[in-house]
């Protein structure tokens, strides 16, 4: 594995990548990786050539107050993790090789990126678009690999590939989870043990929800409560529980086609989030990871 710090030696190396005609996979990560990145990585490793990981924890779109300096970091590990399992390219940046700090250019996604996460977190797509823009010029993929857990980001991002005619297909890869239904998250690392148990209720809510879902509920509302009531009886502060299209994130009042059931909140100072995504068909309910179209105009040079 080559471990490289400046978009020049990125280049460099994608370069030799495409002179001998492989095809290339990107995992953008910010670090701190478990099972969930892990096999991402290995999404990638087994639908392209040349797999290139990124671990940036991108400034941008942390807005204040939240856990920027705080973000676990644990590199050393992360590369013998990614060195073990053949990754190709490591790129580890410092912030000044990809800010100059003059970016005066701001994404904004009309709709998609209002609601849920957007909501509470102002700027925070942006920041993210930012990064994955300057990421997907450097590293040309072919495939951009992002996890189901994150399905907000998800759909935002694949709105502004196809917007912008970015040549990157995106690949979502499933929520990888601890034994109690918790998201794998790299924020999981800030949980005390009185919050890790009472963590499961968020996983909790949306599986009892979508059994109901399974069971024939269609009212949106009544969805809503159950994730909240379980999420409430854990310990939570709520800050959403969502029923949404899984194709462009409006709020749902029948439940039906593709479907997110999306919520979050804080236990103490940690701020989770979870997700289910399904596809409903008359009386089948069955549980999906999104999937988007492949769609490009263009290749890259
Ligand atoms: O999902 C993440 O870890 C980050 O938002 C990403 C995509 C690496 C951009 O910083």
């Amino acid at each position: 594995m080559k471990k490289v710090t400046t978009p020049e030696q990125v280049r460099k190396a994608i370069n030799r990548a495409k002179e001998k005609g492989l095809s290339i996979g990107l995992v953008p990560t910010m670090g701190a990786l478990h099972e969930g990145h892990e096999s991402l990585v290995r999404m990638s490793l087994d639908e392209t050539d040349f797999t290139a990981v990124s671990i940036f924890v991108n400034p941008v779109q942390f807005g204040p107050g939240e856990d920027l300096a705080a973000y676990p970091r644990s590199l050393d590990d992360d590369t013998l993790l990614l060195e073990s399992l053949g990754v190709d390219l490591l790129f580890v940046p410092e912030v000044s090789s990809i800010y100059s700090g003059e970016e005066a250019t701001e994404f904004l996604v009309k709709g998609l990126g209002d609601g849920l996460c957007g909501a509470s977190r102002p700027g925070h797509f942006h920041g993210v678009l930012l990064v994955v823009t300057k990421l997907f010029n450097m590293v040309r993929p072919d495939i951009g690999f992002f996890g189901q857990k994150d399905a907000q980001q998800a759909v935002i991002i694949q709105r502004m590939v196809t917007d912008l005619d970015f040549p990157v297909r995106i690949r979502l890869g499933s929520t990888v989870r601890e034994t109690d239904g918790l998201a794998m998250s790299s924020r999981n690392a800030y949980l005390d043990a009185g919050e890790r148990k009472s963590a499961a209720s968020l996983n909790g809510g949306l599986r009892l929800a979508f059994e109901k879902v399974k069971g024939g509920e269609r009212d949106a509302d009544v969805i809503r409560e159950i994730i909240r009531g379980s999420m409430e009886s854990g310990g939570f502060d709520v800050d959403y529980c969502e029923v949404v299209s899984g194709m462009d994130l409006k709020r749902l009042e029948r439940l039906e086609g593709t479907v997110l059931l999306a919520a979050a909140g804080r236990l103490g100072k940690t701020r989770l989030i979870d997700n289910i995504s399904m596809r409903i068909t008359g009386d089948s309910v069955t549980e999906i990871v999104l999937e988007f179209p492949e769609w490009s105009r263009y290749e890259w040079e």
